[in-house]
């Protein structure tokens, strides 16, 4: 774990994904009122959402979609990337992501209140996604088996800590003004309503066909064949697709296949018990 990882503000951070550089980058990062921030815990809807938003943004235009690797059109904030990409210049509104706690974000980000798309996830489905990532990733601890796996998910020790404590922190944070909540399984269940949703959040009043179009290039069998999405390309040493796809199954509930009875009712039994004031989120069947 010490070969990989880093711990940062509490939480093991993949060290090839973030320097200490990028880390204090962010620390110092300026927010500005208009931007528009999408935060996920890992494996929740984040390369969903980094296609989403700047079609939203562009009114339905593919072009930047089509021309731009995600990372680059809406860049993680603590990657090792974001400060070579010039944010401090790019025109308004900006697009970004971060996968930070709500108590790791920087101080300009109070002071300053972007505005936040937050989206969460069945923490089963986050799981097994998880798993999946975990054995493709070099930069990433091999997940070991699942009973292994779960335990370190459970406890967050795994990459930005405990998802309990994600959704809770941002849910509290709770500011209607100025961060929209939706969840995977929303979007699944039905992507022109929330793209429609996410549109009126972001100030576009965009028309049913734009609304359509957008919802029909980020369905799951459509945006997989993009390869500026789909992680084609970075190279096999780091995510070794033959092993597992990054787009790999984009539905809720494949936990089915992949946990036991034992290990689905565990799970549910620390949500009941880490979730008790929360009751109102939507997150499938759980
Ligand atoms: S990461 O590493 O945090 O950026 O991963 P993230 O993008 O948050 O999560 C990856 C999972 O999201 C699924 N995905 C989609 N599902 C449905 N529709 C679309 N368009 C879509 N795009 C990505 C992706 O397949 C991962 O989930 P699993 O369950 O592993 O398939």
């Amino acid at each position: 774990e010490a070969d990989l990882y880093t711990e940062y503000k509490g939480v093991y951070l993949p060290k090839e994904l973030h320097s200490q550089e990028s880390l204090k980058y962010y620390e110092d990062f300026t927010f500005r009122q208009d931007d528009i921030l999408i935060v996920t815990y890992p494996k929740s809807g984040t390369t969903w959402m980094q296609e989403i938003v700047p079609l939203v943004q562009s009114e339905g235009d593919l072009t930047p979609v089509l021309k731009i690797p995600n990372w680059d059109r809406v860049p993680w904030l603590e990657e090792t990337r974001a400060h070579v990409l010039d944010l401090e210049n790019r025109a308004s509104p900006r697009l970004l992501a971060t996968h930070y706690h709500y108590n790791m974000m920087p101080a300009s980000f109070f002071i300053i209140k972007p505005k936040v798309i937050y989206v969460m996830r069945n923490p089963k489905d986050v799981l097994t996604s998880s798993y999946h990532y975990y054995g493709m990733a070099s930069y990433l601890v091999d997940p070991g088996t699942m009973d292994e796996f779960l335990q370190k998910f459970i406890n967050g020790k795994v990459m930005f800590g405990s998802w309990f404590d994600h959704v809770k922190g941002w849910l509290k944070a709770q500011d209607l003004n100025h961060i929209m909540y939706i969840s995977y399984e929303e979007m699944i269940l039905d992507l022109k309503d929330s793209v429609s949703k996410i549109s009126n959040f972001m100030g576009k009043s965009l028309g049913c066909e734009v609304i359509e179009k957008i919802a029909n290039h980020c369905v799951f069998k459509n945006m997989k064949q993009n390869k500026m999405s789909n992680y084609s390309l970075v190279p096999a040493e780091f995510m070794d697709q033959k092993k597992s796809e990054f787009l790999r199954k984009g539905t809720s509930g494949d936990w089915r296949n992949h946990l036991t009875v034992t290990q689905a009712e565990y799970i549910d039994a620390v949500y009941k018990e880490k979730m008790k004031n929360f009751k109102d989120i939507f997150l499938g069947d759980l």
